[in-house]
Order: structure tokens, then C-alpha cells, then sequence
């Protein structure tokens, strides 16, 4: 392996999201973070050096993506996902939830539907509700062993509803969903009128074996009722130089969204977030292949050993990204003795499954397994200690 995956690095003290504001989530800062979804994995050198190169520049003015960034953009989407993008059909947003939160504020009012499946990351939950939209939650099922969706009950939540908004693949399963589900996604939203957020954060850790299908592609309703949205963020591990892309084929959602954000100027960027995101996406393939090939030997490993010492636990396998959902609830534990001998016995921040669509999850936790090997059996074995 050319890319050093292995080693530990102390990130306290950076202000770093996972290990400097566990205090205030888990009451204690002595934890091991397996929570927060970004990576203990270093954001490679290709990125750094390329940031540390504009710094011999000494200017920081106002700045905006350039016609190499928006070049890089297209070469991504077109070479990974086969989407023909133009230049004008791609847009900077700071972050996909803030790009979530600008498509509620454009293409819906207070009190219109918003349709979610769940478990689910939780802004999806919260932004929504925060903007006194009614939530409705179309619960997945598990089929074997990966989300499905409930067709019935989905179609039902959809009557009336304005927006779908749809984890593509999904956090918290790692289900990468078929052509075969999204067509069936697009049909009943285009019978019933329902503009669709494709969030596609997690497209590019899509693991060996498996393919993800950017939802634009699988028809032309899709086409034309469609927001996608990108970053380098997951992948490269760059979430702090707030860096994503919105990407609409349709022209008229398209000037609804994008002259809602440039009238209020919503997404400026900045250096860092144009030359990093560049950066990832023009020279970020090797460094992928192989970050992939260590995730899924993380998983591997991690499944593999829950199974052995608490064979009760039931967990989804990826078919994307680095987080493990599992299911505690055969232990016969009420989920406060559960988050307590996580928290106060074994020291390790897991996410709280009710965090991702309420009572329905409790028992549940997620696992963040973006780290190097050592951690990953450092925290496995603290969980499966207490439990
Ligand atoms: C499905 C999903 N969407 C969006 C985000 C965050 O995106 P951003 O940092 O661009 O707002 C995450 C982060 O975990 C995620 O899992």
C-alpha cells in the first residue's frame, strides 16, 4: 500500500468537531470519538501541499471557483458517475445541509410535507422541523441484511408532499441504493410532484463490489426533478474546508435555487474551499482506491469481531462509507443502561440511534470505523468489554 492508513494522530486541542466538543455531548472529553462522521485518517498530502502552494501567494481577497475548479468538478461527475454536467448547471455551496436548508427555504413554505426515510442522518430530521415543516417519516425496513424501502407506506407519505429528501447512498446503513429502487423512487415522486434533494456525500466511499448510481441518470423524471449534491468532504477528509456542489440538469428548479442563492449570497466560498476541493477531485483517485481497500478491511474486521464477542448485535454491512449501524436491543438492555456502560464504562463516543428518527431506534448506535486499525480494535474491544 502506497498511502500510510495506520497512523494515530492526536487531534485534541483543533478544534476538531469529534474530540473537542464530545464535553458537551457525552459530558466527558476522555472518550475514544467514534462518533462524528469524519475520518481519523489524515487528508492527504496531494491536498495539503496544493493548499500550502496557494499560501505562498500573499493574498487571501475576495475570491470565487474558478474555471479549473468548475473543470474539475465536471471531469468528477462525469468520470465516476457518467453525469454529463455543464458548467452552469453546477454550484458552490458551503455544505450539503446548508444546501439542504437553501432548498427549504426555495422550493418550500412553512407547513408543506417533506418526506424522509429513517433511520436517517439527523439534519434531515431537524432542518426540516426548524423551518416548521411538517416531517414525515417513511420508516425502511431491513431486507436481507440492507435498507429497503417500504413502497406502500413511501407512496402514501409522498401524496402532497413537496420534497423528498434522500441519503444517496445511506448514512446510517451504507445501503447503495440500485437503479432499479431510484427508478422506483423517481416514478412516484413524478406522480406525485415531488421535487427530489439527492444527497450523494457518501457516492464516492461506495466500497469494492458495489456501484452507485447517481439518482440524475436513472430516468428523465429524475432528470427533471432533481437536486444533487456533492462534496469532497467524506472522502477526502476536508469537511472543515466546507466545499460542496450543487448540481441541477432542470432549468427552472435550477433558477429557483441558484438565484435564491446568489440574491442573498449565500455561497461566496473562500480559497481553501475552492483549491481543496479542486485539488481532491483532480488528483484524488489513487489515494481513493486504496483508502477504500482499507475501509473495507476495517469493516470486515470490525463485523467480524462484534459477531464473535456479542453475537446478539445485529449490524447492516455497508455497501458505502465507514459507519456500522447496530442494533443492541436482543441484549435485553433499556438503551440508557446501554449508553451509559458505553459512555462511563468503556469511554467511547458512539452516535445515539435516536438521534436518526427517534423512539423507533433506541438500542441503536453508530459506529464510526474511519480510523486506523489500532483504534478501530481499541474501541471494538472497549464496547464489547461492557457489553
Ligand atoms: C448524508 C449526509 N449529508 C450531509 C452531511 C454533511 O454535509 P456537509 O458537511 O457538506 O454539510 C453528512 C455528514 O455526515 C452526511 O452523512
Amino acid at each position: 500500500m502506497q498511502y500510510d492508513f495506520e497512523k494515530c494522530w492526536d487531534r485534541r486541542g483543533t478544534s476538531c468537531v469529534k474530540y473537542d466538543l464530545m464535553e458537551p455531548f457525552f459530558g466527558s472529553d476522555e472518550l475514544l470519538p467514534m462518533w462524528v462522521a469524519d475520518m481519523d485518517i489524515a487528508t492527504p498530502d496531494f491536498i495539503l501541499d496544493d493548499l500550502r502552494k496557494r499560501l505562498e501567494h500573499p493574498f487571501l481577497g475576495y475570491t470565487f471557483g474558478g474555471a479549473s475548479y468548475r473543470e474539475a468538478v465536471l471531469q468528477w461527475l462525469e468520470k465516476r458517475y457518467a453525469v454529463h454536467a455543464r458548467e452552469d448547471e453546477i454550484h458552490y455551496i458551503p455544505g450539503i445541509v446548508a444546501g439542504i436548508a437553501f432548498c427549504l427555504q426555495a422550493f418550500t413554505r412553512e407547513g408543506d410535507a417533506v418526506v424522509v426515510t429513517t433511520p436517517v442522518y439527523p439534519p434531515f430530521l431537524n432542518l426540516p422541523q426548524h423551518g416548521h415543516r411538517e416531517l414525515r417519516c417513511s420508516p425502511l425496513q431491513i431486507r436481507n441484511g440492507r435498507f429497503a424501502i417500504d413502497y406502500e407506506d413511501f407512496e402514501q407519505r409522498l401524496q402532497g408532499a413537496k420534497l423528498l429528501i434522500l441519503s444517496n447512498p445511506h448514512n446510517p446503513g451504507g445501503t447503495v441504493w440500485s437503479p432499479d429502487e431510484l427508478q422506483r423512487i423517481a416514478a412516484l415522486c413524478e406522480k406525485h410532484h415531488v421535487t427530489v434533494i439527492s444527497d450523494e456525500i457518501h457516492a464516492d466511499l461506495t466500497l469494492p463490489g458495489h456501484r452507485h448510481t447517481s439518482y440524475s441518470t436513472v430516468s428523465e423524471a429524475a432528470r427533471s426533478h432533481s437536486i444533487t449534491f456533492i462534496a469532497p468532504s467524506k472522502t477526502f477528509n476536508i469537511a472543515g474546508l466546507s466545499s460542496s456542489v450543487a448540481y441541477i440538469p432542470d432549468p427552472s428548479l435550477r433558477q429557483t435555487l441558484f438565484s435564491y442563492i446568489d440574491g442573498y449570497e449565500l455561497a461566496n466560498g473562500n480559497v481553501f474551499a475552492y483549491t481543496g476541493a479542486e485539488s481532491a477531485f483532480r488528483h484524488g483517485e489513487p489515494w481513493l482506491v486504496q483508502l477504500l481497500e482499507y475501509l473495507e478491511g476495517n469493516i470486515g474486521y470490525a463485523i467480524g469481531y462484534l459477531q464473535q464477542h456479542i453475537p446478539e448485535v445485529k449490524i447492516i454491512w455497508p455497501e458505502a462509507s465507514y459507519l456500522l449501524w447496530m442494533d443492541f436491543s436482543a441484549l435485553g438492555l433499556t438503551h440508557e443502561e446501554l449508553r451509559r456502560r458505553l459512555i462511563e464504562k468503556a469511554h467511547v463516543a458512539l452516535n445515539d440511534g435516536t438521534a436518526f428518527g427517534g423512539k423507533d431506534y433506541e438500542c441503536h448506535f453508530r459506529m464510526n470505523i474511519g480510523c486506523p486499525r489500532p483504534m478501530l480494535e481499541e474501541g471494538l474491544r472497549r464496547i464489547c468489554s461492557v457489553l
